[in-house]
Parts: structure tokens; sequence; C-alpha cells
């Protein structure tokens, strides 16, 4: 297909992100066909493709202009940002949106027996990591002298080899450190994941289609807690229960036909709804309430 009109969207082949890259796509709704260890899927209902790659590679093909868009996490961007400024190269792609997804941490973690009390402590250790450049600007930020063991993966068990004294890895629910008996004692990046493009122009129907993929993901990520809310309110009462009502803006308010003191009010509240906000609403006179799931949101 043209390279000009259809826009290439780069995710993780497989890992933590790539359920809900997908499931984002899906909520964008594009429909897709994806078949076993294929690379890519073709959009059926948009001018858009899936490139499946490691999630290493994601900003090097917004790089090289091969993917317009990417979802990765910050940790893989920060690394590369730092990787090519410190080759003098220009790094050709930015973040357009953070993404509610793919949460962990890029942290320093020991052996259990090892006593850390604040960075000095990695004075003149080895420390095993596929982030060498993250964590070389941490180390010098803390003027710490320690040897990066490069390494592209199996870093939790460089220290039981022998290989490094401690380690800089991704903790997301600390499993994998906790099975090789290694503690979390510093957090240098928190990370999750987000949209990358390249700030170098594409075609119009290019942009035009990154324009409304954006609007529609952020309407996706508006929605994740909102509800929509029916109520029936004393007119007397009317600005306590809007008070009431969690992240709505203004309400909308109708007449209760056949019922001179009462209204109905529609909101739309940014935050989840409890019992307990029902219950305090149901105090100040509200009856008849009714609590939705939103689905979609357009601004
Ligand atoms: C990271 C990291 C650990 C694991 C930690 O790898 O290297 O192996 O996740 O997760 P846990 O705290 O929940 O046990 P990742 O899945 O990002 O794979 P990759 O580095 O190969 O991309
Ligand atoms: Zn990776």
């Amino acid at each position: 297909m043209d390279k000009h009109t259809r826009l290439k969207v780069a995710i993780q082949k497989s890992g933590r992100l790539t359920e809900h890259s997908l499931e984002l796509l899906t909520r964008c709704g594009l429909k897709f066909n994806r078949g076993k260890d294929q690379l890519i899927c073709h959009g059926e209902n948009m001018p858009l493709d899936i490139l499946l790659v490691r999630d290493d590679d994601i900003p090097d093909l917004v790089q090289q202009d091969v993917a317009d868009l990417g979802i990765v996490g910050i940790n893989v961007i920060e690394e590369k940002r730092l990787a090519f400024e410190a080759r003098g190269i220009q790094p050709l792609f930015e973040v357009l949106m953070r993404l509610d997804q793919g949460r962990c941490r890029l942290s320093i973690a020991v052996p259990d027996d090892f006593r850390y009390d604040n960075p000095q402590s990695l004075q003149g250790k080895r420390i095993a990591t596929t982030y060498p450049n993250i964590l070389g600007r941490f180390l010098k930020q803390h003027n710490v002298q320690a040897e990066i063991v490069t390494l592209s993966g199996a870093v939790e068990i460089a220290p039981r080899l022998g290989r490094a004294d401690v380690i800089c890895d991704l903790v997301s629910s600390g499993a994998t450190l906790t099975a090789n008996h290694l503690k979390e004692v510093a957090v240098i990046l928190e990370s999750q994941a987000a949209i990358i493009r390249t700030p170098v122009a594409v075609s119009p129907e290019k942009q035009d289609w990154i324009h409304r993929l954006m609007l529609r993901m952020d309407g996706i990520q508006q929605v994740k807690e909102s509800k929509y809310i029916l109520l029936h309110a004393p007119r007397a009462r009317l600005e306590e229960i809007k008070r009431l009502l969690p992240g709505s803006e203004s309400p909308t308010i109708i007449p209760l036909e056949g019922h001179p003191d009462k209204v109905v009010v529609h909101a739309v509240c940014r935050e989840n709804v409890f019992w307990e906000t029902l219950e305090g609403l149901k105090a100040a006179g509200a009856s008849s309430m009714l609590v939705l799931p939103v689905e979609k949101m357009l601004n």
C-alpha cells in the first residue's frame, strides 16, 4: 500500500504493552486480523497498519520513518533519547501522549545481604543493566563512580553469576526480584506507556488520521473512570446536590413532568461514583439514581 497514505503504528510484539496496545487501537475503532507470528496487521476499516516489533526497536523505527507512531514505555524512549544524544544524533521522536498503562519503574536492586544507604553505596561497584544511559545519568547526578555492565537481557541473574554486584532493571510487580533474592533500593525512573511520533512532517492524509487517533485516545483515557449519572432532585436542594457530584462540570437540569418542586439531573462525573456518594446524594434528597458507564467521549 502507499507509504504516504497508510499510517504505520509500531507496538510491542510480546510483552507487558502488547495487549494494552491492541486493545487501545481496537477501542479507537480499528478492525484487524491478527494472525499467529504475523509482523504486520492490516487495518480493515482504516488506512492504518500495525507493526509488531521488539519494544526496544520502536523509537528507531520512528526515527527511521518506518513507523509514523509508536506505543512504547517511557523507559525505552528515555534510554534511546539519551543514547542518540550521546552520539550527537538528534532524536526524531517526541511523546504525543502518555497512556495510563504499563506502569513500572527502573530501579536499583541489590542482593538481600547488600547494605544500601544511599547512591554512594554504589561507589566502585559493578552494576548490570540494559539501560546504560539512564543509569549513567543517575550515577553522574550523584557523583558516583561505578562500572556499568551493559547486558541485553537476564539482568537479574548477573549478581549470582558474579558478573555484577547489583543491578538496575525494570520492576513492576517485584516478583522477578524476589525470585532472584534481590531487593529494590532506589527508583531512578518512573515509567508508563506513551505514544511517540516523528516531528518530521507527514502527508496531510496521515496527519489527519494522527489527529483523529489522538482525539479518540484522549477520549478513551478520559472515560476510564467516568460515569453518567441520572437522578431526581428537589429544586430547593439543587446546589447542594450539584456539589456532591464527583468531578462533574455543568450538569443538565430538566423539569420533571407533574412535579414542579423537582428536577431531573443528568451529569457526567469524571471520577468514579461510589455507594458512599449515592448515599450522600440520597441524604440530600436525591432519588431515582442511575449510574451508567461511559463508553466513548469526544470533546
Ligand atoms: C522486565 C524486567 C524483569 C520484569 C520485572 O522485563 O526485565 O524481567 O520485567 O517485572 P516484575 O517486577 O513484574 O517481575 P520486560 O517484561 O519489560 O521485558 P523486556 O525487558 O524484555 O522488554
Ligand atoms: Zn524490551
